[in-house]
């Protein structure tokens, strides 16, 4: 219990520290937000893009996937990702003027995923999508002390479970999207994958994430975008630090979106 307490107290000194003086000033004069959700307020953006028919669409499809987030086995739960779906298919979009495949790392039911195959039409593309996942949760044993503190097993048990059949199902009308069991790093060589132009890292834990990144640099082509679904967040600190360190001496920095995510692009 007291270690809980100081975990809590310790994420809110954290996030108190980030906090600009001017953020308790609401920008209440602009009227209603435009975007509300998946921890993000904006006013006053032109939301277009969420309106468009092809948005919309592939979002609802990567919504329907049968997740969990929500916290209840309801399917087709909209948990209001929008913002982080875009991010995805615009850098997969972009991927498709590079030569190579894409990648995801963390796929769950895919939500992310499933909305960029219908976003890019990806049965057009002539690439291959892998899609590398245990289908069954985040590794206990690769968790540091810190993420089993920071309550990441208990993540674990609400959200996940074995969703590999789901996720088959979802992935079934695309031959060329292979969903590749199993943990990583081990199974990043189960398949040869030799160049890359899209790499989305989301397992919410320091070490298979580092070792994907290790894993695809350099199979990465000039221009190719990696987006990381945990960079930005708070109780991800850890995995940013890491990343961090894993750029510095490439030279490289992550841009930090508003959505919580990193976007990274390869020189
Ligand atoms: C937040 S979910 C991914 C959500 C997904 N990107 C989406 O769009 O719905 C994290 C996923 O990472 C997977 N994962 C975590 N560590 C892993 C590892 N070492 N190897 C394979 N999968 C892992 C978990 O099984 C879980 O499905």
């Amino acid at each position: 219990m007291h270690l809980k307490s100081a975990i809590r107290r310790s994420f809110k000194k954290l996030r108190e520290s980030f906090m600009p003086a001017h953020a308790k000033v609401l920008p209440l004069h602009l009227g209603a937000p435009s975007y509300v959700g998946d921890a993000l307020c904006s006013w006053n953006k032109n939301m277009a893009w969420m309106n468009e028919p092809r948005f919309k669409k592939a979002y609802d499809l990567g919504m329907d996937t049968g997740h969990r987030f929500s916290g209840s086995t309801m399917t087709g739960h909209d948990i209001h990702l929008e913002w982080r779906v875009h991010t995805c298919c615009w850098a997969a979009s972009h991927a498709l003027h590079l030569e190579g495949d894409l990648v995801e790392c963390g796929v769950n039911t895919g939500i992310m995923s499933r909305a960029i195959c219908d976003y890019i039409d990806f049965n057009s593309t002539g690439r291959d999508f892998y899609l590398f996942d245990t289908y069954l949760g985040i590794p206990e044993e690769q968790m540091n002390k810190a993420e089993i503190e920071s309550g990441r097993g208990k993540q674990n048990a609400k959200h996940y479970g074995d969703c590999f059949e789901t996720a088959k199902k979802n992935f079934s009308a695309y031959p060329r999207a292979h969903l590749v069991r199993g943990k990583v790093p081990e199974t990043l060589t189960e398949v040869k994958i030799e160049k890359v132009a899209y790499l989305c890292i989301d397992m919410n834990i320091v070490y298979p994430e580092i070792a994907a990144m290790e894993f695809f640099w350099d199979k990465l082509v000039p221009g190719a975008l990696i987006v990381l679904d945990d960079y930005g967040w708070i109780g991800h600190y850890l995995q940013k630090e890491a990343i961090d360190e894993f750029l510095a001496p490439r030279n490289v920095k992550a841009l930090t979106l508003p959505t919580g995510q990193g976007l990274i692009i390869k020189p």
